[in-house]
């Protein structure tokens, strides 16, 4: 089987538990932790920053963290968060006034870094830097919120990055986030896409095990 990677949105999450929600996913066979930061400026709606970030590590986890940057500006909270210990940094190209100095400035923190294409974001940017890019994230939802329908349309780009990514020949994972569930998830891979954020799917379910089971089961098919 692909080297296909679970991704559990802390959003859909109960904050008031977080580090056992975050156990629980993980024990329950999740792959990666991805963590929506939001500014209610860059979207409309406010969570969490590195100090957060920095709390899970403290509480033990070790898996991957997945920062999903929600931000504007971006530069200033790289190194926060690079501190604070997240795996992949992620921002959206209109949100950074120089996004290869944005990119070079996770990778020589030491993180993984990654562009977010929204929507109606064309994939235009990413020709120029795929050489310091280590994710692409297609939104399959406008982002701000959790539990949102997935937008058809997105396929297509994931299509389009899948062969950007095959051309460049680079070890670029592909991720997909908004609106990923068991029964669409098969498809999504299809697409080509390779890491898989879920929020409202696993953490709206009294059984995440059941639900992870499930994705990978499709996964498989
Ligand atoms: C949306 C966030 C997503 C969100 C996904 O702005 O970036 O990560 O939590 O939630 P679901 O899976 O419920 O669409
Ligand atoms: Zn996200």
């Amino acid at each position: 089987m692909k080297d296909y990677l679970i991704a559990p949105s802390i959003l859909s999450a109960d904050f008031a538990r977080l580090g056992e929600e975050v156990d629980a996913v993980l024990a329950a066979g999740a792959d990666i932790v991805h963590f929506d930061v939001m500014d209610n400026h860059f979207v409309p709606n406010l969570t969490v920053g590195p100090l957060v970030c920095q709390a899970l590590r403290n509480y033990g986890v070790t898996a991957d963290i997945d920062v999903h940057l929600m931000v504007k500006p971006v530069d200033r909270i790289i190194g926060d968060f690079v501190e604070a210990g997240a795996t992949y940094i992620t921002f959206h190209p209109e949100a950074s006034e120089h996004i290869d100095r944005s990119l070079q400035l996770i990778k020589s923190s030491g993180a993984k870094s990654g562009l977010v294409f929204n929507p109606a974001t064309p994939l235009d940017v990413l020709e120029y830097v795929l050489d310091k890019v280590d994710m692409v994230l297609i939104m399959s939802v406008n982002p701000g919120f959790g539990g949102q329908k997935f937008i058809p349309q997105a396929l297509k780009k994931i299509q389009r990055a899948r062969s950007i990514i095959g051309e460049s020949g680079l070890p670029i994972r592909l991720e997909v986030d908004g609106g990923v569930n068991v029964d669409n998830i098969a498809q999504i891979a299809a697409a080509g896409a390779d890491t898989f954020v879920a929020g409202s799917a696993i953490f709206g379910k009294d059984d995440y095990r059941a639900v992870i089971e499930q994705m990978r089961a499709n996964l498989a098919e």
